[in-house]
């Protein structure tokens, strides 16, 4: 059992089942989301020796924003399920941990008191029906301080087909769980069309560009064709995600699909990767195979549920501990100098 497996269980126990089995949740048999962490661990390093690494440096730059290491905290929605303040308490983790979190559309928390705990946060968007709704979301988290947009294009459908896990019938209001920084008049007004478009095309990225001035990372790719349409869109960086297994259940995975990816346009724009990254070690691989950043979704949650701000910095402070002593084996003293010579496929 490793330490996630085990803050998994100690979340599992202070939760209601029905929010647990929520946050667990994967979409048809789970066969992507267990495929997902499976071939993080089907690669293998491969060391060097008799090198300096006295210190291992794992500080970079994401779009810009300086980062103690490329962990990021993958947007989730309702973790007011896990604690009432939410994404206040994962960004005040965050913020311990020297990192940056993505905020869901999905949030039942204000934008103003999650920026105010002082981490960068990027603001993750999903297109309304109603742009007009988007627009305005999109307006408040800039005037708040998103640095950058993740716009989540894989969710054409909802993965999981239990209802008793769906979070719409278990936050106390509907509207609530995904419209905390909507007024209550503006919740009435756009009724059901503040629900998720499914008519989107590649123009989409150039409009929040454009309303916001902030660089957009699309989420959710999987093929090198779609980076490339992205890319060609105007996308300032790629998120390779299958959404943690959420989506499509028989989806090829993210340790898959990211060599591809990266060869099509990762000489152009930063791609991260997120999907089933359970430790620095995987990490290690999705750096050294060239991605920028990886981003971590249910650890985080489950640290979050656990032990509160503080069980979301030990969770980040436990994977950037994992990738510095990973990169010592390794006889790397940093992440820079980590490259696909060091990674083969087993
Ligand atoms: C409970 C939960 C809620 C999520 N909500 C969102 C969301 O609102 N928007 C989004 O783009 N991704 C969402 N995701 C997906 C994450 O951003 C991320 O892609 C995924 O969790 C990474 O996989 P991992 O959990 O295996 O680390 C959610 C994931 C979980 C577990």
């Amino acid at each position: 059992m490793t330490w996630i497996d085990d803050l998994a269980h100690r979340a599992d126990a202070v939760l209601p089942d029905y929010v647990a089995a929520y946050y667990h949740s994967a979409a048809g048999d789970g066969t992507c989301d267990r495929e997902g962490i499976a071939d993080w661990n089907g690669f293998r390093l491969r060391p060097s020796v008799l090198r300096d690494c006295r210190t291992q440096d794992t500080a970079t730059e994401v779009l810009g924003t300086p980062v103690a290491a490329p962990v990021l905290v993958a947007p989730m929605a309702q973790q007011v399920g896990a604690r009432p303040e939410g994404e206040v308490l994962t960004a005040r983790g965050a913020a311990q941990a020297g990192t940056l979190l993505g905020v869901s559309t999905n949030t039942g928390v204000r934008f103003a008191d999650i920026a105010a705990e002082g981490a960068p946060w990027w603001y993750q968007v999903y297109v309304a029906r109603d742009r007009s709704v988007t627009q305005l979301l999109v307006e408040r988290a800039v005037e708040a301080g998103a640095k950058a947009l993740i716009l989540t294009v894989d969710t054409t459908a909802l993965g999981r087909e239990q209802a008793e896990i769906d979070p719409r019938n278990w936050v106390e209001s509907h509207h609530k769980y995904r419209t905390g920084n909507l007024t209550e008049a503006e919740v009435e007004r756009y009724g059901s069309d503040v629900d998720m478009a499914l008519d989107l095309t590649p123009d989409t990225i150039g409009w929040l560009a454009e309303v916001s001035g902030l660089p957009v990372l699309a989420k959710g790719v999987l093929t090198a064709r779609d980076a490339r349409r992205c890319v060609d869109a105007g996308a300032d960086g790629i998120v390779v995600s299958t959404h943690g297994g959420r989506r499509l259940g028989i989806s090829v995975t993210s340790a898959s699909a990211l060599p591809e990816i990266l060869a099509e346009v990762g000489s152009e724009v930063e791609v991260h990767v997120d999907s089933g990254v359970r430790g620095g070690h995987h990490a290690a691989v999705a750096l050294a195979l060239g991605a920028k950043a990886v981003h971590v979704g249910r650890p985080v949650m489950w640290g979050l549920a656990a032990d509160g701000a503080a069980g979301v910095a030990a969770v980040l402070a436990q994977y950037q501990h994992e990738l510095r002593t990973t990169l010592r084996q390794l006889g790397i003293g940093s992440i820079r100098d980590l490259s696909p010579a060091d990674v083969v496929r087993r």
